[in-house]
């Protein structure tokens, strides 16, 4: 998969930023929901006589809930970083129409005077709480968005500000930079696709969330997660598409990205296989087959480390993404960008998907699925290195 956007087929057509699904309530034997909603009330799913297993062994609400001090089941392994960023380049890979890229294919970071060093984790930090997006208090929104504002109103070339670390996911992922590191700077270096997919985005959302927590001075703040596989989270969280108090229009909300598929804002119910085409279920069928899709994704078809995470890169063999990358994960890309735009911005692309506040409440559920992945089996459902370590030392026994 060269980008996100090379998956998608047909074009949507709606035009207005109208909700469009329609206030319905409907039920089958199994399920009972209400897909509520009216223009000055804020959608929601009601759930009534769930039956609490087809919510995938709990994995809503609360449960699995990532913070970055007890991370004890959930350890990344290291990821080789560019040596030589004075080396990054225009990263247009996959942007089939870099002309009218509206986000700019510039990626690269703002020159330092300063030699980067090497990160060394804090021995301790406050505890961090990721909160499902759909349960935040109003206070908690009202916090959120003043973090996100005070990022956008930071000078652009501050290795802080939203830009720069929009382009993070530009430059990590349409070829700015090579894998010279490895010896090859002949080849693309590229965090999709296989077993990087998982770490990359965890140090991304690190960094993100502890610069929004001191933006606003508050070294407990943890972002959201857009809870996709809940089926009250089944929707574009409101908070992302609301008016600020007295406005008439979302413009003026900090978290509100011009960028996004109209037809696909709340209460419109996300489908967890989109990849261009409107599947045209009722809510109770859509639902049902989103939690189809996550139950494939987390426990029928991620049965090994490489199915679940992807297969490790390695020069000139094309490696293989994982169920939940491959999955879910690209289907809310799709879902969310635009159609409309030259690239399927912002969400749609790699290159500009770092630049809608979403893409870092998305992840943070993707980040989530990874440590209840490891806690579904704890013996069998190990990190790659894990594995490896553990195949290195069968062998040495044998
Ligand atoms: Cu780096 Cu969701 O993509």
């Amino acid at each position: 998969m060269a980008s996100l956007s090379s998956l998608s087929s047909t074009l949507p057509t709606t035009t207005s930023r109208q909700p469009s699904f329609p206030k319905s309530a409907c039920s089958s034997p199994r399920f009972k929901v209400s897909c509520n909603a009216s223009a000055d009330e804020t959608p929601k799913l009601i759930l009534q006589n769930v039956d609490r297993r087809n919510m995938l062994l709990g994995l809503g609400g609360l449960y699995g809930a990532a913070n970055l001090t007890n991370i004890g089941s959930a350890l990344a392994y290291p990821i080789t970083a560019p040596d030589d960023i004075s080396s990054c380049v225009a990263a247009d890979t996959g942007v089939q129409d870099p002309n009218n890229a509206v986000r700019g294919v510039a990626c690269c970071p703002p020159a330092s005077a300063s030699t980067p060093k090497p990160y060394v984790l804090p021995q301790f930090t406050d505890l961090r709480i990721r909160p499902a997006a759909q349960r935040l208090t109003p206070d908690y929104v009202a916090k959120y968005k003043a973090a996100i504002a005070a990022m956008k109103a930071l000078p652009d070339d501050h290795p802080h500000s939203w830009k720069q670390q929009g382009k993070i996911h530009c430059a990590y992922c349409n070829g700015a930079y090579s894998q010279e590191m490895n010896g090859r700077p002949d080849l693309k270096l590229q965090v999709h696709n296989s077993s990087l997919f998982f770490p990359f985005h965890r140090w991304y959302l690190y960094f993100y969330e502890r610069i929004l927590g001191k933006l606003i001075d508050d070294p407990t703040f943890a972002l959201p997660y857009w809870n996709w596989d809940n089926p009250t989270g089944m929707m574009l969280p409101a908070m992302f598409e609301e008016n600020e108090a007295g406005a008439t229009n979302p413009r003026s909300n900090p978290i509100f990205d011009p960028y996004r598929n109209v037809a696909h804002l709340p209460p419109a119910i996300l489908d967890l296989q989109f990849r261009g085409t409107e599947s045209g279920l009722n809510c109770v069928d859509q639902i049902s087959t989103n939690l189809s899709s996550m139950y494939g994704q987390m426990v029928t078809s991620a049965t090994s480390t490489e199915a679940f995470f992807g297969s490790d890169p390695v020069p000139d063999v094309r490696s293989t993404p994982g169920t939940i990358e491959s999955g879910s994960h690209t289907a809310v890309h799709i879902w969310v960008g635009n159609p409309r735009m030259p690239n399927r911005e912002d969400l749609g692309n790699f290159y500009s998907a770092g630049y809608d506040p979403v893409f870092y409440v998305h992840h943070a559920n993707v980040d989530r699925l990874w440590k209840i992945w490891k806690d579904l089996n704890p013996f069998a459902n190990k990190d790659p290195i894990t594995e490896r370590l553990v195949e290195r030392i069968v062998r040495v026994l044998r």
